[in-house]
């Protein structure tokens, strides 16, 4: 299968991250369009045919999350942009904003005039400053044709839109911690229902979508919902961007049509064309470092027999005994040569650094966790510290006010279902664990 790109079609065309140069391949004409010939009714009408599922790691229907928008008298409502990308693993919406930021405020204008919005925000990882800079200087652009203010292109339609630099926490992802921090508090994740939808931001009815989400919204209403739900295959609708990184001969961030084999993604010449060094492929963490790790034997084939596709159904096959997700679409590549243990630590050293500390299970659990993992991989632990890692996941689950505590568990616990013996090797081989000093994949390669 070709890739086919809607969203990076231009991204490598000179000047491409500029006005001039975005308005010459075609950009606003979408949002001239729509001002022009849509009710902002009819722009919803068309996420929801196209099928569109949220990009920030969920997969939520996004029509259907733009549908639940509470729309009360005298409210003012708001729609936020997550560019908080704080994932191991995952970079694709740092690439589009600063390859091709006018179509992230395209999407932007679009979106907020579907769902009612006058004042907007994109709420970017404050790591990220100098794609802020970039962003604010597209949005000066946008402000000076008239795209942005008052009274967009004569359309009667007004819009304000405001980037503002993240708390500096992968918390800060989450988004109700995220309305926390954009409203000047510590970001620390809310207690649902009350959903965004119904009260988020300073209480008012708020729309949380990510980068990526967003930018699609412009050629879905370009195309038409249904071209856009023509992609793809089943529930899984349209393109994807996934960054591919770790031991791959090229990776990168591409833009695939949900449905491609897992195969050719990791081994096709449009592609990552291989493990790197012609290595051995040992895992994959396919959806950023939250989800579940799949074995080579269930890399690109399920369990049942079946080929493995870029889907969020085909990578779940399995459920958590011998699936994973699509996530967030970071796409991290396992050689012979890792070590699991090291690279759960790895992880797990995040996830404990990155717990709000809110709910006990998780600012508890994940310190244990990475407590007992840095045992294991130094040669100190002891076999029935494998057990005690699996039981401190059992007691984090579900126990928690937002994910994150399952996304720091799940990915332990599926290290230890698919590489118990990797686990119990560091147990019986204590000096060869405590020397040994590789087989991590580094930060520098997951950002
Ligand atoms: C700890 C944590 C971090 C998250 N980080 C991000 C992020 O950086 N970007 C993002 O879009 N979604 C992130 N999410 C998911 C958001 O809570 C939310 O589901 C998403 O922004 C909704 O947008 P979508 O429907 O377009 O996917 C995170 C969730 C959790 C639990």
């Amino acid at each position: 299968m070709k890739s086919r790109n809607l969203l990076l079609s231009h991204v490598e065309v000179p000047g491409i991250d500029g006005l001039d140069g975005y308005m010459k391949h075609g950009g606003y004409d979408t949002l001239k369009k729509a001002l022009k010939s849509m009710s902002p009714d009819a722009v919803v009408e068309e996420v929801k045919k196209s099928g569109l599922r949220g990009r920030g790691g969920a997969g939520f229907p996004t029509g259907m999350k733009w549908s639940f928008l509470a729309k009360p008298e005298g409210v003012p409502r708001y729609l936020v942009c997550n560019a908080d990308e704080s994932e191991p693993g995952t970079f694709k919406d740092r690439y589009l904003m600063e390859k091709i930021p006018h179509l992230l405020i395209e999407g932007m204008i679009l979106s907020s005039y579907a769902l009612g919005a006058n004042q907007s925000f994109i709420y970017i990882r404050g790591e990220f400053m100098y794609v802020l800079n970039i962003l604010e200087k597209a949005i000066a652009e946008a402000y000076a044709k008239g795209l942005l203010g008052k009274n967009i292109l004569g359309s009667g339609y007004d819009l304000d839109l405001v980037v503002t630099p993240g708390g500096g926490a992968y918390i800060c992802g989450e988004e109700t911690a995220l309305l926390e921090s954009l409203e000047g508090k510590r970001g620390n994740p809310r207690i649902k229902p009350p959903f965004p939808a119904v009260k988020g931001l300073w209480g008012c009815p708020t729309v949380v979508n990510n980068v990526e989400t967003i930018a699609a919204v412009v050629p879905i209403v370009s195309e038409g919902g249904e071209a856009y739900a023509s992609i793809g295959i089943g529930r899984s609708t349209g393109t994807k961007l996934i960054s591919a990184c770790g031991n791959l001969a090229r990776p990168g961030v591409y833009e695939i049509e949900l449905g491609l084999s897992v195969e050719e993604f990791i081994y096709g010449d449009d592609y990552c064309r291989g493990i790197a060094q012609g290595k051995k492929l040992k895992a994959c963490v396919p959806g950023g470092s939250s989800v579940p790790i799949l074995p080579h034997y269930l890399v690109t084939k399920t369990a049942a027999g079946e080929n493995r596709l870029m889907t969020y159904e085909s990578l779940a096959e399995g459920g958590f005994e011998s699936g994973s997700m699509l996530g967030s679409g970071g796409f991290i590549v396992f050689d012979e040569d890792q070590c699991i243990v090291r690279n759960t630590w790895n992880f797990a050293r995040f996830y404990s650094h990155e717990s709000c500390g809110q709910c006990s299970p998780c600012r508890e659990g994940t310190g244990w966790m990475e407590k007992v993992l840095n045992r294991l991989e130094h040669g100190k632990g002891q076999m029935h510290d494998i057990d005690l890692l699996a039981d401190i996941n059992k007691k984090i689950e579900g126990n928690t006010i937002c994910p994150l505590g399952d996304a720091a568990a799940w990915p332990v616990a599926a290290a230890i279902r698919h590489f118990r013996e990797e686990f119990e090797w560091h147990v019986t081989h204590p000096d060869e664990a405590q020397s040994r000093n590789f087989g991590l994949i580094t930060q520098a390669a997951l950002a």
